[in-house]
């Protein structure tokens, strides 16, 4: 059976660490607005560049991600959505596009959160994601799985993380609360190892 799963949680809860275990173990595409955008991060649409949106720790406008997500799930079968829907209103767009099988949300405090994004660092050639203390590469500064460099992302810094807790709490805590309302969430606590985490998680689908 293919699985469409959506992981919810605030920046830094380890929802890309969780979501790529998950498209290994179940098989399915790992959808995630946040690398998409980076991806194309100077790209010109009527609003501007997402680069100048994600640097402020704002939302890139839906139209944008909206587009790229449609195009993602056409093309998936069974998938963990990561960063999206963020708003009630791309929330709405995403029910009208397609099912969920589960939606997962991932639960840390936030002086965590802030630990885990200042101290965040990704592979500028495979993507991999470590952290300098929780999940420290075996030689500092190089990553383990391709020997590229790990750079830290723009919007890691402590003022730019704590921005985007902000606008996490104002537009996409409705949404949890959505999901919650309807009996369609179920909360994991994120704050253990990522396999413990992932564990969890496991038990929740295996259900
Ligand atoms: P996006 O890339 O989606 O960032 P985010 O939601 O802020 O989430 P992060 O990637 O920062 O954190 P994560 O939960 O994936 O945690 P991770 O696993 O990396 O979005 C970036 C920007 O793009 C947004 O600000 C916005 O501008 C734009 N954007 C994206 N989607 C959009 C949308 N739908 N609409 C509009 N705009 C959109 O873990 C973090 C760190 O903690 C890592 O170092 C990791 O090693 C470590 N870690 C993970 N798990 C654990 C653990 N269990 N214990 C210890 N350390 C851990």
């Amino acid at each position: 059976m293919s699985h469409r799963i959506l992981l919810l949680g605030a920046p830094g809860a380890g929802k890309g660490t969780q979501s790529a275990k998950l498209a290994d173990e179940y098989g399915v595409e790992h959808v995630t607005t946040g690398d998409a955008l980076r991806a194309n991060k100077d790209m010109e649409t009527e609003y501007g560049t997402p680069r100048s949106f994600m640097e402020a720790g704002e939302l890139v406008p839906d139209p944008v991600v909206n587009e790229i997500v449609e195009a993602a799930l056409a093309d998936a079968d069974g998938f963990v959505l990561d960063g999206y829907p963020r708003n009630p209103d791309q929330a709405e767009y995403l029910s009208s596009i397609t099912d969920l099988d589960a939606v997962i949300y991932l639960a840390v405090d936030d002086e965590v959160l802030v630990d885990r994004l200042t101290g965040r660092r990704v592979c500028d050639d495979c993507g991999a994601n470590f952290h300098v203390d929780f999940q420290p590469p075996e030689e500092a500064g190089v990553c383990d799985d391709c020997g590229g460099e790990l750079i830290q992302r723009d919007d890691d810094t402590e003022e730019t993380a704590r921005e985007r807790l902000e606008v996490f709490y104002e537009n996409t805590e409705p949404v949890i609360d959505h999901f919650r309302d309807e009996g369609d969430l179920v909360e994991v606590d994120g704050e253990a190892t990522p396999d413990e985490v992932f564990e969890r998680i496991r038990g929740v689908l295996d259900e």
